[in-house]
């Protein structure tokens, strides 16, 4: 499942994970977890390559990733070929072995239908308008700073969009093959049934299509 930061993908990857049983991996935490460790060593962007060689599981339960500046930060070493390089195995291994025995994963990120998971049976690509995304961010990012602005938020989503999208390595695009899933009028029920309704056939294993989805 794929998308711009704040479409919905994350909790709809979670839901999906947990109506299939699959295990569920969102890869943006991996990167905001490199951009958090590189501003802690001194935020020389030389240093993220060895970084992301270096994470380990534990870093992904960090309290602080969900931050404006770690998404900021993910965002920079993101463009980085070699930080991309050195998390694919970890991703793919995810994928393919998942976790706890789980029958199947659902991955959420920027390039996971083009780059970790080409051959993947049913991908998503989860579009919502800019306004919507940035409104959904705010009302996230005020539970914990009452202060958190939506001029400051739209602006820092629409950089974000065009720093994903332009980049050379791994660029956010949909896959010729994925469901466009515009969320931008949908509550997460409907956008989970719709997505369930695309991915469940398409799933060996999985529930039939007509599996009450909801
Ligand atoms: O989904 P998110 O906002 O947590 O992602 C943070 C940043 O990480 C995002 O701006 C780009 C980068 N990212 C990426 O390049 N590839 C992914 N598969 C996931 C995230």
């Amino acid at each position: 499942m794929d998308g711009p930061a704040a479409s919905g993908k994350g909790s709809l990857a979670r839901r999906m994970a947990q109506k299939l049983g699959y295990a569920h991996l969102d890869t943006g935490l991996i990167y905001r977890a490199v951009g958090v460790k590189l501003i802690e060593a001194g935020g020389d962007l030389a240093r993220a390559p060895e970084i992301a060689a270096a994470l380990a599981p534990e870093d992904l339960a960090r309290a602080d990733l969900r931050s404006a500046e770690a998404g900021s930060a993910a965002s920079r070493v993101a463009v980085i070929p070699e930080v991309r390089a050195a998390l694919l195995d970890w991703q793919r291994r995810f994928a393919h072995r998942p976790p706890y025995g789980a029958a199947g994963a659902v991955l959420d990120g920027r390039d996971i239908g083009t780059v970790v998971c080409p051959e993947a049976p049913a991908k998503i690509f989860v579009v919502a308008d800019p306004m919507v995304r940035a409104e959904r961010r705010w009302r996230e990012l005020r539970e914990t700073d009452p202060s958190a602005d939506l001029k400051t938020i739209l602006e820092d989503l629409l950089l974000r969009d065009a720093r994903d999208s332009a980049r050379a390595a791994a660029p956010l695009k949909q896959a010729d093959d994925a469901l466009l899933l515009d969320t931008t009028n949908l509550t997460i029920d409907e956008a989970v049934a719709q997505a369930l309704s695309f991915a469940a056939p398409r799933l060996s294993g999985g529930p039939e299509a007509s599996d009450p989805v909801v």
